[in-house]
Formats: structure tokens, C-alpha cells, sequence
């Protein structure tokens, strides 16, 4: 499967968001949409307001990451507005004491893609129990939260060993990396079995976001 770029527009230009959209459009593949509530990670983003208009002008498919609690109370109306895939984080259902399983189901009864996201420092033994229920992972390689920070070396690591332990449970689930990715590291994260690689920083702030989406497709 071809390496599909989603560049998260946490970096965009929030004033002109509707240029920034229309050039992704055009060129990305997916549209990654940070969620953060300030609760579940130390940061707020932005929510439905920001989100609806997007998908209103957005053809490419749309990526929700929630970094939220009790994601499960937003699943209906994400479906609602569009959104293509959707995914949460294993802490929030762990601290709110719901069975990421149930969560994924519902998610794809909602005609979404589930995925489910974890952070660095989350054992991946821990994941694999949700293999079979995703259609995606997303792998961080940075904490949750903000944009523009470094990407952590283990993550190479952990990428290449989740990939062994979803080609043996679910060969059918992607594989999507999110945070620090540049074009520096995406052709070794492709090779390591990335499927999906997000990018906000290096595409945005590069001044020639068209250029960088190209050069993260390391063709
Ligand atoms: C971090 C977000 C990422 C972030 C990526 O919490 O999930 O999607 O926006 O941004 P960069 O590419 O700047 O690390
Ligand atoms: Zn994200």
C-alpha cells in the first residue's frame, strides 16, 4: 500500500484556514484534525465551529485524533459532520473506564474507520489486545498535546515492532505515525511500515507546503 500523507492543520494558518484547506486538499491524501480538550492533554485546539465549515469544503477524507475524555459522547456527531476516520486515545478509555473495544465498534457502526492512538510511553503489549478491533493505530511519536515538538527516537523502534505484531493479528490495520515527522525521517518510516504519516509543523512552517507533502512521499 502507497504511503498517504495527512498533514494535521494545527499549523496552519488559522486566519486563512480556507487557503490552507484547499491546498490540502488538492494535494494531501487525509486531513488530520487535532481534538484536545485540555483535560485529557494540557492543551485546547479547537472543535466543531472549526471542524463542520472544513468538511463542508474538504473532499479528501478526514482524520479526527481526539485527545479528549468520554470521546464516546462526540462519536455521532463527528459521523455527522463528515468525519471519515476516527480515533481516540487508549488513556482516555483507560481513565474513564471504558472497554476500547466497545469504543472501536461503535465508531465503525457509525460508518467511520476506528483507530485507536497511544503515546510513547505506552507498553506496546498494552495495545495489542485492540488489534483485531482497529482499523488504525496511531503510533506518537512525540506526547499528545502539541504541535512542533521533536520526534522521539524509539519510536523507530516501536514502530517496527508493532508492525511485526499487526502483520500477525490484523494485516488489514494501518499503521499511522503522528508527531515530529519531517521529511528527514519519513522514508524510514515508511520502510519501518508506516502506512499513514501525519505532519503539521514541517508542512506548514516550511513556507512551501505543496513542496513538503511532495517530499514526505520520499518517491
Ligand atoms: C500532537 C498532534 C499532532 C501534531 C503534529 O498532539 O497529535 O498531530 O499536530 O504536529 P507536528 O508535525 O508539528 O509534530
Ligand atoms: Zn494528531
Amino acid at each position: 500500500m502507497q504511503l498517504q500523507i495527512a498533514p494535521s492543520i494545527l499549523a496552519a494558518d488559522f486566519l486563512n484556514l480556507e487557503k490552507d484547506i484547499r491546498i490540502l486538499d488538492e494535494v494531501a491524501d487525509i486531513i488530520h484534525l487535532d481534538v484536545m480538550d485540555g483535560t485529557l492533554v494540557p492543551n485546547i485546539s479547537f472543535g466543531f465551529p472549526v471542524i463542520e465549515p472544513i468538511a463542508k469544503i474538504a473532499s479528501k477524507p478526514l482524520d479526527a485524533h481526539l485527545m479528549i475524555v468520554h470521546p464516546e459522547k462526540y462519536f455521532e456527531r463527528f459521523a455527522s459532520c463528515g468525519i471519515d476516520m476516527l480515533s481516540f486515545h487508549l488513556e482516555a478509555a483507560r481513565r474513564d473506564g471504558t472497554d476500547p473495544c466497545e469504543l472501536l465498534a461503535a465508531i465503525r457502526r457509525l460508518g467511520m474507520k476506528a483507530g485507536l492512538v497511544f503515546n510513547p510511553d505506552i507498553p506496546l503489549e498494552n495495545v495489542y489486545p485492540y488489534i483485531g478491533s482497529a482499523d488504525y493505530l496511531v503510533l506518537m511519536s512525540v506526547y499528545a498535546g502539541f504541535g512542533g515538538q521533536s520526534f522521539i527516537e524509539e519510536s523507530y523502534s516501536r514502530l517496527a515492532a508493532l508492525k511485526r505484531e499487526v502483520s500477525l493479528r490484523n494485516p488489514q490495520c494501518l499503521l499511522e505515525v503522528d508527531g515530529g515527522v519531517t521529511p528527514s525521517n519519513s522514508a524510514r518510516l515508511r520502510s519501518l511500515g508506516a502506512d499513514i504519516l501525519v505532519a503539521g509543523s514541517s508542512v506548514f512552517l516550511s513556507g512551501d507546503p505543496r513542496g513538503t507533502i511532495a517530499a514526505l512521499r520520499c518517491d
